[in-house]
């Protein structure tokens, strides 16, 4: 194991509280539900039992009605907004009331092809899984269209990308509307989402405890209602790794809904081709428009492995042309677009989990330089400017949280050439 590698773990560890991790100190000090996905399997490579806790820890957090949270507040902490005081959720341990990417059945997916194999556990992953896509279908998908939504931008992991500047810049913000933001106490603003987009991320909130968390009332008449293409590719993949999990543990009983639900989400994707842009965007469910323009969430088709031939020509075309616009791919959106920031957050900077997931879709569709260069980009950014929340395409420079468990779980990941 190298000196870095070694660092990853290092950081990785230090940013345990015991079973579970937090994605870096100050700035996000609770459990996040895609971070510790991601940062499970980084631990799968050097701590199998560890590993497994991680995803205890986050089964921990599951509602009762199958939701797992985005933010899980297991202890309490005063450096971050919002907290366990505003969401008010009423569970133990207390979370937030909203989901995130369900990457999680593909994580417990490859730990099973690195040699997790036992069935008591499986199962009892699986019913919880089950139990979780069961959620996203009945609450995020209500009149069965075959197009998952996010109910806050929050939801998407994806917090202010452009794909939503439509839809959030039409909610009008009461002036009530009080804000004790800390992200940019602890870091310089100019990488974060600005003061009108909490605003808004606050007053969907508000809008939703005046509903009481209804998710059917919020999905009717919400503030927010956008089908993201990210939680849409994520959440067929995730299906397919499930199915999968379901053959290997005999689960003949779950085979017929998995496969509907896969040929359900797969075929509606075609809703999101935008014949303008030539591209998959994401679509406001609420005024039926499709964004203009491509962000990397766009290039997850390839991980959900969706689209005829000239949907992946077309796409590959994209995929190309905005890998090699800058040093250092994948932006999180694309560099030739006005709105195109290379520092801000969302809006430009490379995400080293992102990279993960674009690195092994584009392998399954044998698109191997694609893969190799987006792997190759992703280790240097990280060896030549240390483990950032994001960088900056261009120059590689670090942005955001330092010593971020997800960059290091993705390092390690990849230093091992476990998928790709
Ligand atoms: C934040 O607080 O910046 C997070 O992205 C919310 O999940």
């Amino acid at each position: 194991m190298t000196d870095l590698q070694e660092k990853a773990k290092n950081i990785i560890k230090s940013n345990s509280r015991g079973d579970f991790t937090i994605p870096c100190e100050t700035l996000y000090p609770f459990q996040w539900n895609w971070d510790s996905a991601f940062c499970a399997l980084g631990i799968y490579t050097y701590n199998k039992e560890r590993a497994l806790r991680e995803i205890d820890s986050l089964f921990n957090g599951q509602w009762e009605n199958g939701m797992i949270p985005q933010i899980i507040f297991h202890k309490n902490n005063t450096t971050y907004f919002p907290g366990p005081e505003i969401w008010q959720s009423n569970t133990n341990p207390p979370s937030s009331c909203i989901s995130q990417p369900p990457v999680l059945a593909t994580i417990i997916w490859y730990m099973m092809t690195l040699g997790l194999e036992d069935k008591t556990i499986l199962n009892g992953y699986f019913d919880k899984l089950m139990k979780y896509h069961k959620w996203f279908v009945n609450n995020r998908d209500p009149y069965n269209k075959g197009l998952l939504s996010i109910i806050h931008p929050w939801e998407s992991g994806r917090d202010n990308s452009p794909d939503w500047d439509s839809a959030i810049n039409a909610i009008k913000v009461d002036d009530s509307i009080h804000l004790e933001r800390k992200d940019n106490t602890h870091i310089d603003e100019k990488e974060r989402p600005t003061n009108d987009d909490y605003n808004r991320y606050m007053q969907i909130v508000y809008k939703c405890k005046e509903f009481n968390w209804d998710n059917k009332k919020i999905y009717d008449e919400g503030l927010f209602n956008v089908c993201d293409p990210g939680i849409q590719f994520i959440f067929i993949r995730a299906c397919k790794d499930l199915y999968k999990m379901a053959v290997y543990l005999h689960r003949t009983e779950y085979y017929t809904i998995l496969e509907n639900w896969i040929e359900h989400y797969s075929t509606n994707c075609n809703k999101l081709w935008n014949v303008h842009v030539n591209a998959y965007s994401s679509l406001n469910i609420k005024t039926g428009e499709l964004h203009d323009c491509i962000s990397c969430a766009s290039m997850l088709y390839a991980y959900a492995n969706i689209g005829g031939k000239e949907q992946r020509d077309a796409m590959i075309k994209h995929s190309k042309r905005i890998l090699y616009a800058t040093k250092y791919g994948f932006p999180s959106y694309d560099p030739h677009q006005k709105r195109f920031d290379s520092k801000k957050y969302w809006r430009g900077p490379v995400w080293c989990i992102i990279n993960f997931m674009l690195s092994i879709g584009f392998a399954s569709i044998k698109e191997v330089e694609l893969s190799k260069k987006i792997k190759n980009n992703t280790n240097e950014i990280i060896e030549n400017n240390g483990f950032f929340e994001y960088f900056d395409p261009y120059e590689g420079r670090g942005y955001g949280g330092e010593n971020f468990s997800w960059t290091a779980a993705v390092y390690l990941i990849f230093k091992n050439e476990l998928f790709v």
